[in-house]
């Protein structure tokens, strides 16, 4: 009679893999700390990623099996399973059902580039594609007021033992902004650590489903936020907003290279030029050029990537941002229709950078 002791059991159980992803039962971490030996009697616990887990009437059977080949034929075995409660996902394995995913960033804050975020995004949505809009920017959330959904408070759902945020929905557009769970007045205590944990949570931890694109406000310049997007995530391509004015160009040119930094390799899909020009709603033939003329759309020529829009300075924008209701929901206002220009040529650039180019791979951390 063989003497039966852990080890032997391990190796047996190294032998069996689970159809989910190939791996080991051991290498998956499946064996539960309760192994219990008596005499010829083993028992354990086998934890499966889900309640339902197609595979866990052959994993059990074949665990089995490949102890009594393995330590005794003679061996009594019962096992026990288990469902793991809240295993979250793997990095690459996060939104399985998002196709493209778009960063929108600036160099400098107060461009519009929270303004444009939210036009594009229910924009994309008129033209039919299941959008979803990720608010990132934990010290200036704008995205609550400006969907006018300040008040509202996501709950979770329980999907498969995880508890999952479900984003709420406006206008054609799932919608999480850190500003729906941290007070920004208080943001600045928080250290960066907890913040970028909040952000990972809002995106591995939330309901986002079947994605066409999934746009992320990004907070102004270059941050920890931008570097955990970055790791978390494989980022489609990033759209750089700026006003046409030096100081504005200047630091758009700093978000381009952080983009287009060899570590991290995310394609410009194209610049958008807000307040390009001001015409006064009873002159609507003139152009006042305010904060310079065609200063990004220079950029965008020398560095040889498209220029998306130019959306005019209007008092509406600034007045339908206050409101909640996002200019582009009028698409026969000269703002609204600088809107859905934008969404259809920023749908024309993602096909083509897709048809183009491979797919952006997350940036890895590499540890010291
Ligand atoms: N094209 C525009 N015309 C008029 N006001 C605008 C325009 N774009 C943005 N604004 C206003 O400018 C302010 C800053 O815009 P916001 O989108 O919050 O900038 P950011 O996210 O870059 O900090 C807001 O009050 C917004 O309503
Ligand atoms: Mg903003």
């Amino acid at each position: 009679m063989t003497t039966i002791y852990p080890a032997l059991i391990h190796q047996a159980l190294a032998t069996v893999r689970y159809p989910g992803n190939g791996k080991s039962i051991m290498e998956n971490e499946m064996l539960e700390d309760d192994l219990r030996i008596d005499g010829m009697k083993v028992s354990f616990s086998l934890i499966f990623p889900k309640p339902t887990d197609p595979f866990r009437k052959s994993v059990i059977k074949a665990a089995e099996a490949a102890i009594k080949m393995y330590v005794d034929k003679d061996c009594e075995v019962t096992i026990n399973e288990k469902s793991a409660t809240a295993l979250p996902p793997e990095p690459d394995k996060l939104l399985p059902n998002v196709k493209n995913i778009i960063a929108v960033s600036s160099g400098k804050g107060g461009v519009g580039k929270s303004t444009v975020t939210a036009n594009l995004a229910v924009g994309l949505a008129k033209l039919g594609y299941k959008v979803g809009l990720l608010d990132t920017d934990i010290f200036g959330p704008s995205m609550p007021k400006m969907f006018q959904v300040e008040n509202e408070r996501p709950y979770a759902e329980q999907v498969d033992g995880r508890d999952l945020i479900v984003p709420v929905e406006k206008y054609g557009v799932k919608l999480l902004s850190i500003g729906f769970f941290v007070n920004p007045d208080e943001a600045t205590l928080w250290r960066g650590g907890m913040a970028c944990n909040a952000l990972k949570q809002l995106i591995s931890d939330a309901m986002w489903g079947d994605l066409d694109y999934f746009i992320l406000d990004t907070p102004p310049g270059t941050s920890d936020i931008h570097l955990t997007l970055l790791q978390t995530l494989a980022i489609t391509g990033a759209i750089i907003v700026s006003t046409p004015q030096q100081v504005a160009l200047a630091d758009a040119r700093k978000g381009i290279n952080m983009y287009m930094n060899d570590k991290v390799n995310v394609p410009i899909l194209g610049l958008v030029e807000n307040m390009a020009w001001f015409t006064p709603a009873d002159h609507p033939d003139e152009k006042y050029y305010i904060f310079g003329k065609d200063g990004a759309k220079e950029l965008a020529e020398s560095l040889n990537v498209p220029l998306l829009a130019q959306v005019p300075l209007v008092q509406g924008i600034c007045e339908n941002g206050d409101k909640g209701t996002p200019s582009v929901l009028d698409p026969a206002s000269p703002d609204g229709m600088a809107y859905m220009q934008l969404a259809a040529k920023v749908v024309t650039q993602v096909d083509k950078r897709n048809v183009e180019l491979e797919a952006t791979k997350r940036v890895e951390v590499t540890k010291q």
